[in-house]
């Protein structure tokens, strides 16, 4: 497995705002290419312990590379982060002080063309993070409703052409069913035709990839787990790239720091964006935001 080509983002604002300390237990819920675990255990010391999960066993690999010199105090695990608590468990660590879940998806999943996320892509349309228990995108564009396919366009992708789109999914997978990437860009475009900068498939993928891996539906489910994980002032940090995904973030985090006897308190009350520099050096930071809360009590 070649080395990570994944760029960390938000890297000096997580670190710094996740507060850790020499010795501190931490969980990054997606460890990706392990970039950002790689600082963490920098700053946590020999003696520190780190639970890496994530979904893609492929990441799994390159993170085991990446971070072979700490291998004595790094955990592994391949599994969906919304298992944390299990998983938490089976690797018998407890006391967490500080959780991290970096949403999307990596560079090297985006540049596996056998993935089937870019559209640039021959190979299959497959966007599953995982091959545990999900439906790879291409069963999703030839078997779902038109219905639905409108729904999730106009919901995840925010497309404005959503019925276009899904009326000319439905006419081309009557003549034959659309098997890789390249096939639904191209009958994304013929449909669509191209508005503006951005290529007609991108919102049409990124929809299908938020409804082939779930993943809204992981963080709604996966943020109580994470706040009862932590030990007291532990912090958890989480960065989106997505506006619904940072409005259930921002919802679930308010809602929780405003009631009666509080549980959390809001590290930032603004949400924190990439500075101007960090957006020119890696233009995939650029609809980045993080989120910081500390457990207290
Ligand atoms: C943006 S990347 C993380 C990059 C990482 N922070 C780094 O510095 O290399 C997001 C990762 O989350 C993983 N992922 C997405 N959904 C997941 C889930 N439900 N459970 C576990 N991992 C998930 C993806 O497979 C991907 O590797």
């Amino acid at each position: 497995m070649e080395k990570s080509q994944h760029i960390p983002v938000l890297l000096n604002e997580v670190i710094e705002g996740l507060n850790l300390s020499v010795n501190d237990t931490v969980i990054d819920a997606t460890v990706g290419g392990g970039g950002h675990a790689k600082a963490i255990l920098d700053k946590i010391g020999p003696k520190g312990t780190l639970l890496g999960i994530d979904w893609d066993k492929d990441a799994i690999e390159r993170a085991r590379v990446y971070l072979k010199e700490h291998e004595d105090q790094v955990i592994l695990k391949q599994g969906n982060y919304i298992d944390i608590k299990k998983i938490a468990y089976e690797s018998r660590i407890s006391k967490i002080n500080a959780i991290l879940l970096d949403l999307g998806l990596s560079r090297d999943q985006l540049k596996d063309f056998s993935r089937g996320f870019s559209f640039q892509a021959e190979g299959p349309l497959d966007m599953r993070f995982s091959d545990q228990g999900l439906t790879k995108a291409s069963d999703i564009v030839n078997t779902w409703p038109e219905n639905d396919l409108v729904q999730i366009f106009e919901e995840y992708g925010e497309e404005r052409h959503a019925a276009r789109a899904a009326q000319n999914i439905i006419a081309a997978r009557k003549l034959a069913p659309i098997e890789t990437a390249k096939d639904l860009a191209d009958v994304v475009m013929r449909g669509v035709g191209k508005h503006g900068r951005i290529h007609p498939a991108t919102r049409i993928f990124q929809a299908l990839r938020i409804a082939t891996n779930k993943e809204l539906d992981n963080v709604s489910q996966a943020l109580p787990e994470m706040i009862d994980l932590l030990a007291i002032h532990g912090r958890l940090a989480v960065i989106s790239f997505h506006s619904l995904e940072d409005r259930i973030l921002k919802q679930y985090f308010r809602s929780m720091s405003r009631a009666e006897d509080p549980k959390i308190t809001l590290i930032n009350k603004k949400v924190i964006k990439p500075a101007r520099e960090e957006i020119l050096e890696n233009s995939a930071s650029r609809s980045a935001k993080l989120r910081i809360i500390e457990k207290i009590r």
